[in-house]
């Protein structure tokens, strides 16, 4: 099975993806969980470069193909061998994740994207999909928490956030069977049984 989870930047993402291996460790079942960008030697390479604050000459289709190229590199080495070996793979980000930031949130054709996303993957598509949703106060009440926070929020950024939010509500909402809409805003044990839960529910 192949578990992904999706949302905007503290949404919980990793909060809960590590909740659910090491629920599924303590259960003794093959389990591996990788995010995106990284989660191999070359894509964590590809990482460092996606982050670097020193890159702010990156263009945006510089910045989707390396997304693609990291995430390709990641699918071939790690995540269909396991799949083959019957592991359950767990990822912090996948494909969507260029759908709702480059495309929704970003310039590039929404069709370009998914023609990219196509060749990165090989085709795989994720057996299901988690979305967990924060609106952008909750992002900006977080942020506040973590001490990341600027004083003012640029209008651009606040416009991006919210296309991105809203694109990724798209995405759920056109593959309703992949996709489950998680409420973000509950609390972090209650989203953990919510989603082992349906897990449980979804198995193949
Ligand atoms: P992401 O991987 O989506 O960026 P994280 O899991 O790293 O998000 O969580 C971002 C921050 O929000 C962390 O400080 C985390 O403790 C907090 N957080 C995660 N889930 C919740 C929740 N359900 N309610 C309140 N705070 C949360
Ligand atoms: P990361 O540290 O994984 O984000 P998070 O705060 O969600 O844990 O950083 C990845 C950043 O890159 C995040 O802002 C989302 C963005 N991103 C894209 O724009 N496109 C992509 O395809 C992926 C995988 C990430």
């Amino acid at each position: 099975m192949f578990i992904t989870f999706e949302g905007i930047d503290l949404s919980g993402k990793s909060t809960q993806a590590r909740l659910l291996y090491d629920k599924l460790v303590k259960n003794r079942k093959k389990v591996i969980l990788v995010r995106e960008p990284g989660g191999t030697l070359i894509s964590e390479k590809i990482r460092k470069i996606l982050l670097d604050k020193e890159n702010s000459k990156m263009k945006y289709i510089t910045e989707f193909l390396l997304f693609s190229a990291s995430r390709h590199q990641l699918t071939e080495e790690i995540i269909k061998p396991s799949l083959k070996k019957n592991y359950i793979v767990i990822c912090d980000r996948y494909y969507d994740s260029s759908t709702a930031y480059q495309g929704y949130g970003g310039k590039i054709d929404l069709s370009i994207i998914k023609q990219v996303n196509r060749i990165a993957t090989n085709n795989l598509v994720p057996d299901l999909s988690f979305l967990i949703d924060i609106d952008y106060s909750e992002n900006i009440r977080r942020r506040e928490l973590s001490g990341k926070s600027h004083d003012r929020i640029e209008q651009k950024e606040k416009n991006y956030y919210k296309k991105v939010i809203s694109g990724y509500r798209t995405l759920a909402e056109i593959d309703k069977k992949r996709f489950r809409i998680i409420d973000g805003k509950k609390e972090i044990d209650n989203i953990h049984k919510e989603i082992t839960g349906i897990i449980n529910k979804t198995k193949k």
